[in-house]
């Protein structure tokens, strides 16, 4: 029955992951999938994370299920973190708890089919590697705007408007909220407003891939572009994800964010996604959400988090500015500014599928084919090693 089953092709991103796990090399360099590194090369777990844990190993008393779309508390915290408290409560948030930002996405892949009737959603190219996948299978053609321009590290921001030209009214449009996977390029706050313009006025269906909350410049900031299209009267989607701002990743915790205008449409919007959750996972699970929940709710635990995450974002600026400088130094003449103005854990190199290779078999440092380095893997002991690697093969 499954001879003629064929071998799919490893992931792109998760793929290189593995390959690198087997390399004997003992310089060996991860910048492949995107989690967050400290300067001992660890992916730690936050200190408001393990506090809260501490909190619910002691209070907690059952693991039966929670409802469809998670508990009350985790959902309004959520569309009190994406919107801000007052914009929360002028607006109706019919939000749920999804495992982790990709489910989000798929859920609301299949809600924009489902119940929109939506047959077409367009992704900037480039975008994250799962992005075309989760939309195809959740039954969308998947269109493309451009985003990048010809050097391939900064914004063209009149491309991308001319291809959404192209867009036909009741399409939907998958937006990277904040530091822009994988180019770290991202909208300028006045970008944004004409491009919410465009998409308002093609009737288009926003879907805000938001899971970078707080690497940007701050939690208020990097939320600008959902709050200014809601403010404006639009009504949009947000799938969020606390992979990388609370350091979950294998907890998978996030959620799906549908923002309304009146209360009889959130009502209709929170049945739909509880109806299209139920077939899929039927329920999330407990722990994440749980410390999610007890982390935002409880300020001197929210203040820790902040604290902490914003220690993260400066030291990956920190990075970049060391790259940069070493970079220039070590290829005079060549631009290198860009890494500095791109935003988050990713940078777009502008490094070929065939000098990421290089680097991967000649130097054992592991780049994604496109050329997407995960800044936040470097660090004082390797970010020599790294630089004159990439030196070397450009
Ligand atoms: C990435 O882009 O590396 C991360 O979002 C991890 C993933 O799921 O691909």
């Amino acid at each position: 029955m499954f001879e003629a089953v064929p071998v799919n092709p490893p992931d792109a991103i998760f793929g290189l992951n593995e390959q690198f796990k087997k390399d004997a090399s003992d310089s060996k360099v991860n910048l492949t999938v995107g989690v967050y590194k400290d300067a001992n090369g660890q992916t730690p777990i936050m200190a408001a994370v393990k506090q809260a844990e501490q909190i619910l190993l002691e209070n907690s008393t059952t693991k039966s299920y929670l409802p469809i779309d998670g508990s009350a508390a985790y959902r309004s915290s959520v569309a009190e973190l994406i919107l801000g408290a007052a914009l929360a409560k002028q607006s109706f948030p019919a939000t749920a708890q999804t495992p982790g930002g990709t489910v989000a996405l798929r859920v609301a892949g299949e809600l924009v089919r489902r119940v929109l009737d939506v047959g077409t959603i367009w992704m900037s190219n480039p975008t994250w590697a799962n992005h075309g996948k989760i939309f195809t299978q959740a039954g969308l053609e998947t269109k493309h705007y451009d985003y990048l321009d010809d050097s391939g590290t900064r914004l063209d921001f009149e491309k991308v408007t001319a291809s959404i030209d192209q867009a036909e009214s009741g399409d939907a449009i998958l937006l990277h909220t904040v530091c822009h996977n994988p180019t770290g390029v991202d909208l300028s706050q006045a970008q944004w407003q004409t491009l919410s313009e465009q998409i308002k006025a093609k009737s288009m269906v926003p879907i805000f891939d938001f899971a970078y909350q707080g690497f940007g410049e701050s939690l208020e900031a990097d939320a600008f572009p959902i709050r200014n299209f809601v403010q404006s009267g639009g009504e949009a989607i947000v799938c969020n994800s606390f992979s990388k701002n609370f350091g979950l990743y294998g907890e998978r915790v996030g959620g799906v964010t549908a923002v309304a205008q009146s209360a009889d449409v959130c009502a209709a919007m929170q049945s739909q996604i509880k109806s299209t959750i139920r077939t899929m996972y039927s329920n999330p699970p407990i722990h994440g959400g749980a410390i999610v929940e007890t982390v935002l709710s409880d300020a001197e635990l929210r203040k820790i988090w902040e604290t902490e995450l914003t220690e993260i974002r400066e030291r990956i600026v920190a990075l970049r500015a060391s790259f940069v400088a070493k970079m220039e130094a070590l290829v005079p003449g060549k631009d290198f500014s860009y890494v500095n103005q791109q935003r988050g854990m990713f940078s777009y190199s502008g490094l070929s599928k065939s000098q990421a290779d290089q680097l991967r078999e000649e130097h054992s440092i592991y780049i994604l084919g496109s050329g997407r380095m995960n800044i936040a893997g470097m660090n004082d002991g390797n970010m020599d090693q790294i630089c004159n690697a990439i030196a070397k093969v450009l």
